[in-house]
């Protein structure tokens, strides 16, 4: 280990082979946005605390416990974003999106922090692709988003997801339903675990997470959300399942969905991965029809998602791509050194993938590395400068004329 540094916890690097697997996964989020007409947006990585605070929730775990919060020279109190939705919605209301035609469909990619403990999927420094559209009730602007998030794992081939579905109701039914929740779990409070005990009255949903028997049992019985969504909501959230059956998205009902924020209202939806172990869901998200207003906007319903790219990285679980050049340029002697570099500088200039020697390697070593970095062909420049063009696959050799490399090796 190198003067003793690493990592800090719960963070990693990215290697060029892992580099190439994450950017691939951009990419598909990229054209799958592109196409439909979704706008690239970035915000800062560091935000006002309270912003996350009034956004995401006093009482959930993200702003209790997991936020980077730090204070600045200037005596503010600053977070390291540990979600994108919030600042988006921020940036929304700054730039007065709302006289934009609506819905703003938006999306980003990019780092996010949260101070949890790490494991396998989980990490203090990870990596989202987020979708929002802002500015719309419509149940088709659900479908489209639970669409996006279907097409990008299919496309990329998780393999074992499983899209769960549920709505919290509008913020009114939710509270009420709340009060109900918390008077059946103060009823049985002598069986639920302590933590669940502790939180009846700051965060009973979270009640459903417990894998502690006697809390289990417990929240058999509690009180559903979807059992008594008011007449509105019901209607809304039936029109979003019966357009993903329109469009063949399989999905399970879950009324225990809960999510780790507090901004959800209406659609809630989690895709899970089973190769994924405790860390299983690779994204999710749903409406959050409240808090553009909450941020100071107008009000403004909208809906969005996250997926997490380590995560989508861990289900595929596939070997890294071996590299691959166009064309080696070696040299037979080191006089011409020179000439391989100039070679190379055209061979690129014409759009192949091109590398010469930087290591003064023998001719046998070159050709050795040519291999290594995956060259399907190598240009060898011989003293008197006249040069030879092996296959490295078939091992054949014949002479070409390196002043015309660039049309002989099919570069324009
Ligand atoms: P979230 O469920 O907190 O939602 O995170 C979304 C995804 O980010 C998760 O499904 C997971 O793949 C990934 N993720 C979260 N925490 C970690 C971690 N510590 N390590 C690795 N991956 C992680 C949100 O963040 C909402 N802003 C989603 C949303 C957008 N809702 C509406 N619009």
């Amino acid at each position: 280990v190198s003067g003793g540094f690493q990592a800090p916890k719960g963070t990693f690097d990215v290697l060029p082979a892992e580099a190439a697997r994450r950017a691939r996964i951009e990419q598909a989020a990229r054209a799958i946005f592109e196409r439909a007409g979704y706008g690239r947006i970035e915000t800062p990585a560091f935000e006002d605390t309270e912003l996350f605070e009034r956004g995401v929730g006093q009482s959930t775990d993200i702003v209790n416990k997991e936020m980077f919060s730090f204070e600045d020279q200037g005596g503010r109190s600053i977070t390291l974003r540990p979600e994108g939705t919030a600042p988006i919605c921020r940036a929304y209301v700054e730039h007065g999106m709302h006289k934009l035609p609506q819905p703003v469909k938006l999306w980003c990619s990019g780092p996010f922090f949260r101070h949890e403990r790490p494991q396998a999927g989980r990490y203090r420094q990870f990596t989202q692709i987020d979708a929002e559209a802002i500015g719309t009730d419509d149940p088709l602007a659900d479908a489209e988003l639970i669409g996006l998030l279907d097409e990008l794992l299919r496309e990329l081939r998780v393999p074992g997801v499983e899209l769960r579905l549920s709505s919290l109701g509008s913020l009114d039914a939710r509270s009420r339903y709340l009060d109900q929740l918390k008077a059946h779990l103060h009823e049985h409070e002598a069986e639920l675990a302590k933590e669940v005990r502790e939180r009846i009255d700051i965060n009973p949903l979270r009640a459903f997470d417990s894998n502690h028997d006697g809390t289990r049992s417990v929240m058999a019985d509690a009180p559903k959300l979807l059992d008594q969504l008011d007449d509105e909501d019901a209607s809304h959230f039936e029109q979003v399942r019966s357009l993903l059956d329109a469009a063949g998205i399989a999905y399970s009902l879950d009324p225990t969905l809960v999510r780790g924020l507090d901004y959800y209202t209406r659609t809630i939806f989690s895709f899970v991965c089973d190769r994924l172990g405790a860390q299983s869901e690779i994204g999710g998200g749903g409406r959050y029809d409240g808090l553009v207003e909450q941020l100071g906007g107008p009000p403004t319903p909208a809906i969005g998602w996250a997926a997490g790219i380590e995560r989508i990285l861990i289900s595929l679980d596939e070997e890294p791509e071996a590299p691959q050049r166009d064309v080696f340029v070696a040299t037979a002697d080191s006089g011409q050194r020179g000439r391989a570099m100039a070679i190379v500088s055209e061979l690129r200039r014409g759009g192949l993938s091109a590398e010469a020697d930087l290591a003064g390697r023998s001719l046998k070593g070159q050709i050795r590395q040519a291999d290594r970095v995956g060259a399907r062909r190598t240009l060898i420049l011989e003293k008197d400068g006249s040069a030879q063009l092996r296959d490295m696959h078939s091992g054949e050799q014949r002479p070409i004329d390196p002043d015309r490399a660039v049309e002989e090796l099919g570069g324009g």
